[in-house]
């Protein structure tokens, strides 16, 4: 008798992935069998980076024990509740930084299990990184700050070009 595979769901936009990104997906892979990290994204709009750019440097960074359980794919103008259904997923993967994510994102669980049954597992960021967003790392760079340490390397070189380029 097949054992049934756990499936994990980690969505985003991940414009760029950053270090807590990066830890909630190593949590989950070492709680699930197989983990997809989802990267939603809006063709209509252009983000700072292109989707097969966020998807490399999620793949780039992981270990490849981690990676090897782990499949990043791109999804556009879908419900995440399909998304799951569709990699046969039952559970979402998400990290809290604080009382703010936490008021963002519960109305979202309680709306995806409303329509799928999908549960929602919350993971406590880790407290080291709890100042680390994409958006705020985006920011800073812009105006000449630091990040290094926040993203991996490739993501800081890419967060570079872009401000030379202008
Ligand atoms: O990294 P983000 O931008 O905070 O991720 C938000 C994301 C992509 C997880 C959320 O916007 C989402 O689930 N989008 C897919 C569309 C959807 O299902 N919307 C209804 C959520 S109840």
């Amino acid at each position: 008798m097949s054992e049934q595979i756990r499936r994990a769901v980690c969505p985003g936009s991940y414009d760029p992935v950053t270090v807590g990104h990066l830890d909630v997906i190593e949590r989950a892979a070492a709680l699930y069998d197989e983990v997809v990290v989802a990267v939603l994204h809006n063709p209509a709009k252009q983000g700072t980076f292109t989707v097969d750019e966020r998807i490399a440097f999620i793949e780039n960074a992981l270990a490849p024990e981690v990676r090897e359980r782990v499949r990043v794919e791109p999804f556009a103008g879908r419900l995440l509740v399909d998304v799951c259904r569709d990699v046969e997923a039952d559970v979402i993967v998400k990290g809290l930084r604080g009382g703010t994510d936490f008021a963002y994102e519960l109305p979202m669980a309680l709306m995806n299990r409303h329509l799928t049954g999908v549960e929602t597992v919350f993971l406590p960021g880790a407290p080291e990184f709890e100042h680390v967003s994409s958006s705020l790392v985006k920011e800073v760079a812009k105006f000449g700050g630091d990040v290094t340490g926040l993203v991996p390397d490739d993501v800081l070189r890419a967060l570079t070009e872009k401000l030379a380029e202008g």
